[in-house]
């Protein structure tokens, strides 16, 4: 049995909300569907090594003054995450998400609420494009940050918007086993959100991960994500946009030349991943158009979104 609080957030609205999966079926089905799940989960990237130092060296090189990340420009902010992730916003957010929220100032910052407090592991934060639009979108939510690569995670903390009430962030290698241990405790988290972060994992790393992510939400917390799937136009071999080289037998895992991964995910294999570790819920393909003003073209482009829940523990 759990003592930990049930997680804080607003109900997700029925568009964005996945159909958990039914839970009234027998302890041995359940275990038979678990042990399915996980062995097709394990076969993400079965056979593919990651390289740790790739994240490190990709924004050392996206960086105008080196390891002290004052100036990173590696992706752009993810204001969209206003409307794919709303239910971790506030009421004005959910209900006009295209209103762009500006950036927080000494002015505007202030300390959570307590009792309206949502905590957010945000895994693969890089230099915090989702988080600081996310703690915009919500002057409720505080935000543990973790990433692999020193150098985001101080570009992150130099960021203006920084607010040491609000966001710890940690050089952390989220697909280790444990990794998480010593900076999350056991069902401390309302959400876990990872912004294309599953895709730079191996098959070992996914499945740490995941355990993780199971570990640290609160019964009742939610898993957020949004990232490559199958199918989209730059997992497609005839396209200009493949993102390197294919490091896999059949055609979801792509090394970049910088070494860093890229893997194209069916919903299933996410689906199996996340009920393996006991959460409840759906990966599904979403479109978006993307125009892509240098080249002057816009694609269509598939990726995966999922929400999952830790369900509350039968007494
Ligand atoms: C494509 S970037 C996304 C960054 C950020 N989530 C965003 O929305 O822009 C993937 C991020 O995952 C981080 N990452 C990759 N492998 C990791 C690992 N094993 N542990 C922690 N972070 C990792 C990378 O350093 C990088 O910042």
């Amino acid at each position: 049995m759990t003592t930990a609080p049930t997680a804080r957030l607003a109900a997700p609205t029925a568009r964005r909300g996945a159909a958990a999966p039914s839970t009234s079926a027998s302890p041995s089905s359940r275990r038979l569907a678990f042990h399915r799940a996980r062995r097709a989960a394990s076969r993400v990237a079965a056979s593919v090594t990651d390289d740790p130092h790739a994240w490190e060296r990709f924004y050392l090189t996206h960086s105008k003054d080196g390891a002290k990340g004052h100036d990173v420009g590696a992706f752009k902010d993810r204001h969209y995450l206003r409307k794919v992730f709303g239910e971790l916003c506030d009421a004005d957010a959910r209900a006009s998400p295209e209103t762009f929220r500006s950036p927080l100032t000494p002015d505007t910052l202030r300390s959570v609420d307590e009792a309206n407090a949502v905590d957010v592991l945000e895994l693969g934060c890089g230099v915090g494009n989702s988080v600081y639009p996310l703690l915009r979108a919500n002057l409720d939510m505080r935000v543990v940050a973790v990433d692999c690569s020193p150098t985001a995670v101080a570009a992150l903390r130099a960021n203006p918007e920084f607010d040491s009430r609000r966001v710890r962030a940690h050089v952390v290698d989220a697909s280790a086993s444990g990794s998480m241990r010593e900076c999350v405790e056991d069902e401390s988290m309302d959400a876990v959100t990872a912004v294309f972060f599953l895709s730079a994992l191996t098959a070992n790393g996914l499945r740490h991960a995941t355990e993780e992510i199971a570990r640290v939400l609160r019964p009742n917390g939610v898993l957020l994500f949004r990232d490559y799937a199958r199918g989209d136009v730059k997992s497609d071999g005839s396209s200009q946009f493949v993102p390197g080289e294919r490091v896999d037998g059949d055609g979801k895992v792509y090394r970049r030349p910088d070494g860093t991964l890229a893997v194209f995910f069916d919903a299933d294999d996410l689906n199996a991943a996340f009920r393996s570790v006991g959460l409840e819920g759906t990966c599904k393909i979403v479109t978006h158009s993307v125009t892509n003003r240098k080249l002057g073209v816009t694609i269509d482009r598939e990726f995966v979104q999922g929400r999952f829940v830790k369900p509350v523990e039968a007494t």
